[in-house]
C-alpha cells in the first residue's frame, strides 16, 4: 500500500451546503460565522494544510502573478526539497506554475508547491532562489497519489489538513484519499444555483455513484454552529 499522510478535510459550509463564504455579505454575525474556520482548524492542530491553486490564489497569495528568474538554464524535473525539517507546512496543488510566489512562507508555515513537469525553468529557478519547496506530481496533470506519497516521505508529514477548495476537494475524494470530514455547518443559506458545493466531482473522471462515511461526533459550538466529524467509509 503507497505510503501518505492521513488526511483530515476541514470545511465550512451554509446549509445548502455550498462554500463562498466571501457572496454572504458583511453583517457582523456572517463575519463571526466565517471565523469560526480559523478556529477549528487551529482547534484540530495538524500543522500541515494544503489546497487547491484557486483558493491559493484568491485566499493567500491575492493573485501575485508567477515571478520568473532572469536563470532559464535548463532543469532536470527533481523534486526541490528545502524545508523537510519545518515545524509546519503551507502546500499548494498547481499544476501549471501559475502561483507567484514573494518568499517560502505563508503565515509562518514552509511553501510546498506541487507542480506538474511542464511548469517553466525560469519558474523552478525562481522558488530555488527564495529556498521555496516544490515537488512534481505528473507529467501534464496532478497525480494526487504520487503527491500524498512525497508528501509523506520527503516532508514526513503524517497528517494533513485538505482545506479545499471544492474541486480539489472532490478530486481527493474520488481517488479515496480523504480519511475523515469535518464540516461546519453554519446557520445560514446560499441559495445560489451555481455555487460550489464541498465536494465537486467531474462527471467524466467519477469513479462512484456515490461515497459514504461514518458519522463520529456532532458538536454544537458558538454561534448556533455544528461542528460535525465524519470517518471515511473505506
Ligand atoms: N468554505 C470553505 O471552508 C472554503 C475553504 C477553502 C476554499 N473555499 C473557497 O473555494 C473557492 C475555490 O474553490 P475551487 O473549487 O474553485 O478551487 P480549488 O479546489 O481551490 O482549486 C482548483 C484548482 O486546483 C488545480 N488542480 C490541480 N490538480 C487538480 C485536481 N486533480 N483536481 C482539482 N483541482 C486541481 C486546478 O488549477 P490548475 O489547472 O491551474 O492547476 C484547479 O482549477 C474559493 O472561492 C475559496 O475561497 C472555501
Amino acid at each position: 500500500m503507497t505510503t501518505k499522510p492521513y488526511v483530515i478535510c476541514l470545511m465550512m459550509t451554509s446549509l445548502d451546503g455550498k462554500i463562498l463564504s466571501d457572496a454572504w455579505g458583511n453583517d457582523p454575525r456572517i463575519q463571526r460565522l466565517r471565523g469560526k474556520f480559523e478556529e477549528t482548524h487551529e482547534k484540530i492542530g495538524v500543522p500541515a494544510w494544503i489546497v487547491g491553486r484557486t483558493t491559493m490564489e484568491k485566499d493567500f497569495t491575492h493573485f501575485q502573478a508567477p515571478i520568473l528568474s532572469q536563470n532559464t538554464k535548463s532543469l532536470g524535473r527533481e523534486d526541490f526539497v528545502a524545508g523537510s525539517n519545518a515545524p509546519s507546512f503551507a502546500i499548494a496543488i498547481d499544476s501549471q506554475g501559475k502561483l507567484g510566489w514573494k518568499s517560502d512562507t505563508m503565515h509562518g508555515d514552509h511553501v510546498i508547491t506541487i507542480l506538474t513537469e511542464k511548469v517553466s525553468d525560469a519558474y523552478l529557478h525562481h522558488l530555488r532562489e527564495i529556498g521555496l519547496s516544490y515537488i512534481f506530481a505528473g507529467k501534464d496533470s496532478i497525480d494526487l497519489p504520487v503527491a500524498l506519497h512525497k508528501l509523506r516521505t520527503l516532508f514526513n508529514i503524517e497528517k494533513l489538513m485538505l482545506e479545499g477548495g471544492g474541486h480539489i476537494n472532490g478530486s481527493f475524494l474520488n481517488e479515496g484519499l480523504v480519511d475523515e470530514f469535518h464540516q461546519l455547518l453554519l446557520p445560514v443559506v446560499d441559495g445560489r444555483k451555481d455555487t460550489p458545493s464541498v465536494f465537486e466531482i467531474s462527471d467524466k473522471k467519477r469513479k462512484k455513484d456515490s461515497i459514504l462515511f461514518k458519522l463520529r461526533e456532532c458538536q454544537q459550538i458558538d454561534d448556533d454552529v455544528l461542528w460535525l466529524t465524519y470517518a471515511a467509509d473505506h
